[in-house]
């Protein structure tokens, strides 16, 4: 794995996505535990956009459960079609939140939370496995760009999960 991060805070959003993107490959290269790689995978993301929350949510039987994360305690358990998380299993689609005050059936796990992104990883039978979810501590955070390149982040966890 890489020992260090190397991401320019004077780029643009796109482009520190474009520089993350190849480290985050070298950082899970040659390591077989899921769970140690999305705790670093989640680490590198918050170290380079300082996201108020990063993390992962594992579907397991019929509920997604809190898996490796950085940022304040988090509800660990979400039933299927709850809140942005579970909206986005059951669509199987990014979902894209400029305001969680508008988006009914939120879940708040704080109140400082107030826009949000999740981005479902799917396995080789196109079922959902896990959520990607970024929340930001002001409104209309994430958009186009953010969801291009979580997703290629979900491709990339699917690779190694
Ligand atoms: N807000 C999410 C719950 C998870 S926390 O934000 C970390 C939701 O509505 O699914």
């Amino acid at each position: 794995m890489a020992e260090e991060l190397h991401i320019s805070q004077k780029l643009s959003k796109a482009e520190k996505y474009q520089q993350l993107l190849p480290q985050l490959e070298a950082l899970v290269k040659g390591e077989n535990d899921t769970i140690a790689n999305l705790a670093n995978l989640m680490a590198a993301l918050k170290q380079a956009f300082n996201f108020w929350w990063v993390g992962v949510y594992l579907v397991k039987n019929d509920e997604l459960v809190l898996g490796p994360f950085q940022g304040p305690i988090a509800c660990t358990r979400i039933k299927k079609g709850k809140g942005v998380c579970g909206t986005a299993w059951q669509e199987a689609k990014t979902i894209i939140v400029d305001d969680v005050e508008q988006f009914l059936g939120h879940i708040a796990c704080s109140s400082e939370s107030k826009s949000e992104i999740v981005v479902p990883v799917f396995n080789k039978n196109k079922e959902v496995i896990m959520v990607i979810d970024v929340d930001s501590e002001v409104l209309n955070a994430f958009d186009e760009t953010d969801a291009a390149y979580l997703e290629k982040i979900a491709q990339l966890i699917s690779d190694i999960a």
